[in-house]
């Protein structure tokens, strides 16, 4: 998954997030039945990406290798070493052939205690290590209600790129993702996803404007074959990342599929 260069149209990308699903054993055939489906690279209408567990990365990476299909860990410690039990670096997830990290994923956030603080770090160690961060960012049902999508979703960004240089701005994938519509079924309109990515595509453009212009945003919350085209056809949606629909590699290549508009 490359940057897109200046005054390139940005490549859709559709990313597929396992969450805590795929053992070993489970991952490799899921890969391999994934690469019968999909179209070869070159034919592709979007960039392709899996999100394993840990303990599957680096079956996945072996599966994939010269297919195109992007492998991303669903986190990292923003330290290259240290007392940190339980923790894996950008440098180990590199070693092993990992492309990209999800970072501040609303799962991580909400049961985990990432913050905002730790992303700040997260977002620019993994881009020096040579992952392509992607970064997630997004409201609650709540916050939704109270007219504070905005706020949060200034925060957020504001507050988790505040380290990324200009320069390497453009290298971070932004999902937009409503905790509201995350595995529950409840996806947000076309609307709803347009209106609130290209608020963060504003966002972006009052730090640098070349990078709102070629940086990927992608909507997340339960995007599935039948509703995926309609959202990644709105003009600032650059794809979508999958959760659950993701886990059958089938419904997964009809996503991709959609993303050809
Ligand atoms: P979902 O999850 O597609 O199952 O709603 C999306 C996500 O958490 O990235």
């Amino acid at each position: 998954m490359t940057p897109n260069p200046p005054g390139v149209p940005r490549r859709p990308a559709i990313i597929g997030n396992w969450k805590l699903w795929g053992t070993r054993a489970e991952a490799r055939p899921n890969c391999e039945r994934l690469l019968e489906l999909l179209p070869d690279e070159p034919r592709r209408p979007a960039s392709v990406g899996i999100c394993p567990p840990f303990t599957s990365l680096d079956v996945c990476v072996e599966t994939l290798r010269g297919s195109g299909v992007a492998v991303f860990a669903q986190n990292m410690h923003q330290q290259e070493s240290g007392a940190f039990t339980g923790e894996v670096s950008a440098a180990m997830l590199r070693e092993i052939g990992v492309d990209g990290v999800v970072l501040g994923h609303s799962e991580r956030r909400e049961h985990f205690g990432e913050t905002d603080r730790a992303l700040q770090e997260k977002v620019p160690a993994a881009l020096i290590a040579g992952l392509r961060p992607i970064l997630c960012v997004g409201e609650s049902e709540k916050e939704r209600e109270a007219g504070a999508t905005e706020r949060k979703l200034r925060h957020q960004v504001q507050e988790d790129l505040e380290r990324v240089p200009d320069e390497r701005l453009a290298e971070v994938v932004i999902a937009y993702e409503p905790i509201w519509a995350i595995g529950t079924g409840k996806v947000a309109t076309p609307e709803i996803a347009q209106d609130a990515i290209a608020f963060v595509r504003a966002l972006v453009a009052g730090r640098s404007r070349d990078a709102a212009a070629r940086m990927r945003l992608l909507y997340g919350g339960s995007v599935k074959p039948d509703n995926a085209a309609d959202i990644i056809a709105q003009p600032d949606v650059d794809g979508a990342l999958v959760g659950g629909a993701s886990l059958d590699p089938d419904g997964f290549a009809r996503i991709v599929a959609a993303a050809a508009g």
